[in-house]
């Protein structure tokens, strides 16, 4: 079966975005499909911010095909594993949960990296572009992790 993977942040234009470029380009070979998604409802159909495309570029990825969507209850159904990237983003997330099944799929992206000290991916919307550059390092890195632990 295709193991199925979505990337979730607030806005869906900033961090999970570059979760969804990132993961794709480490998983280009395997039976895997990765989406990404906001909480909010901001930012629909709209490219990712300019940042994060730059950001990518720099290390080889393109998202420029992505577009803004919000999350929404069906994606409990399309999705095996849901990585949130903050714990404010993981309360939203879990208040659409029906049931347990749908809990469980949720996780913090950082714990792949930190277990159990439910770090956030800190938003860089408001920053400059030294926090895309930090955020495009954890996310890497978490990325590295999500392959070995759980893909190979
Ligand atoms: P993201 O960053 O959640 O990493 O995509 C944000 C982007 C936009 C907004 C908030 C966070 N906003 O409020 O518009």
């Amino acid at each position: 079966m295709k193991t199925s993977i979505l990337m979730v942040c607030l806005g869906n234009i900033c961090r999970s975005p570059l979760a969804e470029g990132i993961l794709k380009a480490k998983t280009l070979h395997k039976n895997i499909f990765v989406d990404s998604a906001g909480t909010g409802g901001y930012h629909i159909g709209e490219l990712p911010d300019k940042r994060s495309i730059e950001i990518a570029k720099q290390n080889g990825i393109d998202i420029t095909d992505q577009r803004c969507r919000q999350f929404k209850v069906a994606d409990f159904d399309t999705f095996d594993c849901i990585y949130v990237m903050d714990n404010s983003n993981y309360r939203d997330v879990i208040s659409l949960a029906r049931n347990e099944a749908d809990k469980n799929k949720v996780k913090l992206i950082l714990n792949e990296i930190f277990p159990g000290e439910n770090v956030d991916v800190p938003d860089p919307y408001y920053g400059g572009n030294r926090g895309f550059e930090n955020v495009f390092k954890m996310l890497n890195e978490a990325c590295d992790a999500i392959v070995d632990k759980s893909l190979n």
